[in-house]
């Protein structure tokens, strides 16, 4: 038995992950997004269930799959969307994991019809969309609430004044400067900062071994 228990040391928690990015639309036919390839999160996914957790993965747009009798993937498109499916699992959760790259603006109205080039230049008015992880912040109870940050200037600053504002246990810093790191790429060089101000950095690797040493972190944090 304490050999399963060291195998499944995640059963019975309870993990609400986001990843992917977040499709905003302009018209029927277009949209505002970003690069992210939702890997980080479908790793964290991955691992956090074969860890024995119960995984609910809502994931913006991407061609990733992920199978597995631990998770319920949910697929959305917009911020709002994701907004919507994330507050309906969040009471339960024990651990969110926010990895999604949520666009920060949406156009103000998205137009009915497509919309037809003309000569002049075109303006679209953009309007923030919600801030999910921030609005999971300001309601907490329990949950440890992990975010990811990607910065490209004051780095520890930044991802510091994220756990702050954003009421955070622990933030993910992605850095971007070193060769093969970030967006579309199979491997992060990250740093785990805690609530406290402890700052962790980690080796440059695969996405699934950043997932395996977050999950591990989270553990010892939670004491599981
Ligand atoms: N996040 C979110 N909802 C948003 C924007 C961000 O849940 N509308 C989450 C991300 O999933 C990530 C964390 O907040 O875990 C930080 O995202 P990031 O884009 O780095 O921070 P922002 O607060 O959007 O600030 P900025 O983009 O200006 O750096
Ligand atoms: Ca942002």
């Amino acid at each position: 038995e304490a050999d399963i228990l060291k195998r499944l040391p995640l059963k019975g928690s309870k993990i609400l992950i986001t990843a992917g990015p977040t499709y905003e639309a302009i018209d029927p036919v277009r949209f505002i997004g970003n690069h992210s390839s939702g890997k980080m999160g479908y790793a964290i996914a991955a691992e956090a269930a074969n860890l024995g957790a119960e995984v609910v993965l809502v994931s913006g747009p991407t061609h990733l799959k992920l199978k597995h009798n631990l998770v319920n993937l949910i697929h959305v498109t917009s911020a709002a969307e994701m907004f919507k499916v994330v507050q309906q699992y969040y009471s339960s959760a024990d651990v969110v994991i926010a990895a999604a790259a949520v666009a920060d603006y949406r156009p103000a109205e998205v137009a009915t019809q497509k919309i037809k080039k003309k000569v002049d230049a075109l303006t679209i008015q953009l309007e923030p969309t919600q801030d999910i992880l921030a609005h999971l912040g300001k309601h907490k109870k329990n949950q440890y609430l992990v975010g990811f940050a990607l910065e490209t200037e004051n780095e520890l600053e930044n991802a510091k004044g994220k756990i702050t504002r954003k009421n955070l246990d622990l933030i993910v810093l992605n850095s971007l400067n070193d060769k093969g790191a970030g967006f579309k790429t199979d491997t992060n060089k990250v740093t785990f900062i805690t609530r406290d101000g402890a700052v962790f950095p980690q080796e440059l690797k695969e996405k699934e071994l950043v997932a395996q040493d977050l999950l591990e972190f989270i553990q010892k944090a939670l004491d599981v």
